[in-house]
């Protein structure tokens, strides 16, 4: 979530810095900074607040001018955002940027500030600056090792040493770091989009790594200090993809690029018309050799859990737990060796992710993830991997991605009934082409968009408001209400729509918006029931339905129709109004719809 940048070339290092920075902006930031090799020494420049206000400071109080150094955008972790708190720290030789948690930073400033040092900030990156000079001997290499061994905590770091001029090193523990390779010139960045502009071939630096920049190159060395050859690769992002591509906001784009990155993830998991997930390391036999099937994730990715949990249980009948990743970790889960344990994760660095993956592995569970990020930590560490292919998602609200964890939820339920015997190989076909025609009816919805602004703009007033819906709808409320609460500020909460009569309806005022998603048939009259429960108490009523449905005046005040297709697809298909509201009504709100205020796109520390 913090953004790591770092260049050695002959461009103007400091333009090089900024512009990396904001193809990095997506991860949420509150303070950025930059370190320069200028005229042999280390300037400085760093801001509270956005790239603008470190650009504006540098017009003021000086702009570093080299060939080589490193940047930084801060999501705080240890101390406010403030200026003294921003990156890059630094000790008297040493220059750092750095991206995750050292957890035993406090025993470590205790140490050093016995040794005589002294702290301008509350961070904990400063300790590891401070600790890196306290071991500085002329070597930088030796200096980083020995500093690491004593580090406890999962973490990225960019580094200069004021004797070492146009010299970069990068050091992976955990958080995710690339080093770019261009023409006579080097990058180290925390994801591809920073480099992009100028060079798509990059390294990807593994836990325990360290690297070196110069004039001559890219030098990689292992955790032992011995020389390491590696591994070239080349994105398959270019900048269009990490672009917006003509829409206001990546938001929009990527809500919009749904059907593809549906058809891009499915296509090569289907053969002859039936799921095959055997170059994901997944056989059928392996499928159906599990007891139960644990769901671990976070947020948006949970969300996708849920739908996953109604869709397998009802077509594999296979008892599925859905955990969310913070609290499965720490609840000693009873795990045993017959169990699965799905991760799904975006970015594939979710902190409580990995670490719930990390601890199903310890307790003799198999692990399979369900991840978007290439080569990211999750995804190289699971027991089985399935990449979805959304592509670069930018909006800190996730929307294809989310898509593409269903799709992958619903070719896993049919190839486990299949391999079950709970379906037939006919109705497993079946079930295999209506989830391939779902992005021609996500095209048909996205014609509809006005319908969702038009819903939004009798949103925006609202203090807060209900989703509501049972069994598959109910866990797509969750996701609906997920979405309108990060980017538009309005406090919302799904509930299931049986449970209101419990107490929740207490909340129902004149006025208070309710929106209701009814599109399974079989729960369709009681649903109905419970929002007319809620519009006879004043609510004013949105439903998410069929398009051969009209709702009668004592049901809903507005509608977004949805194309038909089976029960247990209609996930695929419903969940487009709930993001296309939520979208608008943030809009409509004037907000930073893809930053929003407190989030950030990839929560690497717990
Ligand atoms: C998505 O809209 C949210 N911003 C957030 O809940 C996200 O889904 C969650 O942090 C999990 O991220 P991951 O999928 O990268 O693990």
């Amino acid at each position: 979530m913090c953004g790591i940048v770092g260049y050695v070339g002959p461009r103007d290092c400091t333009d090089v810095l900024i512009d990396a920075l904001s193809k990095l902006e997506y991860r949420g930031y509150d303070s950025a900074g930059i370190a320069v090799f200028d005229n042999g020494k280390i300037s400085v420049a760093k801001s509270k607040g956005r790239l603008k206000d470190l650009e504006n400071k540098m017009e003021t109080e000086g702009r570093p001018q080299g060939h080589a150094g490193i940047g930084h955008t801060r999501w705080a972790t240890h101390g406010e955002p403030s200026d003294i708190n921003s990156h890059p720290h630094s000790g008297k030789r040493v220059t750092i940027v750095h991206n995750g948690i050292i957890e035993n930073y406090k025993k470590l400033k205790d140490f050093l500030v016995k040794q005589g040092k002294n702290f301008l900030s509350e961070t904990d990156t400063e300790v590891v600056a401070q600790l890196l000079d306290y071991y500085y001997d002329g070597n930088p290499l030796e200096t980083i090792i020995k500093t690491v061994h004593e580090l406890e905590g999962s973490y990225a770091l960019g580094i200069v040493f004021a004797d070492f001029p146009d010299t970069v090193y990068a050091v992976r523990m955990e958080s995710p770091l690339i080093i770019g390779k261009g023409e006579g010139e080097s990058f180290i960045a925390s994801d591809v989009p920073a480099i992009l502009k100028y060079t798509k071939d990059y390294y990807l630096l593994e836990h325990g790594e360290v690297a070196m920049l110069n004039r001559n190159g890219v030098k990689f060395y292992d955790i032992h200090k011995r020389e390491i050859e590696k591994e070239l690769k080349t994105a398959d992002w270019d900048m269009d993809a990490a672009e917006k591509g003509g829409f206001e906001h990546f938001m929009l784009k990527e809500i919009h690029e749904q059907p593809e990155s549906i058809k891009k993830t499915i296509a090569p998991r289907i053969s002859d018309g039936l799921p095959c997930l055997e170059e994901c390391g997944i056989t059928p036999e392996k499928l159906k050799s599990f007891d139960k099937i644990y769901i671990v994730a976070c947020g948006t990715a949970m969300h996708a859990g849920m739908v996953g949990k109604y869709v397998i249980e009802k077509l594999a009948r296979v008892p599925v737990v859905v955990d969310i990743a913070s609290e499965f970790r720490y609840r000693d889960p009873l795990l045993t060796d017959k169990d699965l344990v799905i991760i799904i994760s975006q970015s594939g660095e979710t902190a409580d992710s990995l670490a719930a993956m990390r601890l199903s592995k310890k307790l003799g569970a198999q692990t399979l993830a369900i991840v978007n990020a290439k080569g990211s930590s999750i995804a190289r560490e699971a027991d089985m991997l399935i990449y979805t292919h959304a592509g670069p998602e930018i909006a800190v609200a996730s929307t294809k991605a989310y898509m593409v964890q269903i799709a992958v939820m619903y070719l896993l339920a049919f190839e486990l009934a299949l391999a079950s015997g709970a379906i037939d190989e006919s109705q497993c076909r079946q079930l295999t082409a209506l989830l391939q025609s779902t992005p021609e009816l996500i095209e048909k919805i996205l014609e509809e968009k006005k319908q969702a602004q038009y819903i939004a703009s009798k949103l925006i007033t609202a203090d807060s408001l209900l989703y509501i819906g049972r069994g598959l709808d109910y866990a797509l409320s969750m996701e609906g209400s997920l979405k309108l609460k990060e980017i538009s500020y309005i406090h919302s909460e799904s509930y299931a729509a049986g449970e209101l009569k419990h107490g929740t309806i207490s909340l129902i005022s004149d006025g208070m918006p309710v929106i209701a998603v009814a599109t399974q048939t079989a729960l369709f009259d009681k649903t109905i029931s419970n929002i007319k429960e809620v519009k006879a108490r004043g609510a004013k009523v949105v439903i998410v339905c069929r398009n051969g449905y009209e709702p009668e005046k004592d049901v809903a005040d507005y509608k977004f129709g949805l194309p038909d297709i089976d029960d247990i697809l209609m996930p695929m298909t419903a969940v487009v109004p709930l993001q296309l509201i939520a979208y608008y009504t943030s809009v409509l709100r004037g907000n930073d719809v893809d930053k929003p205020r407190n989030l950030a796109k990839s929560v690497t520390v717990e």
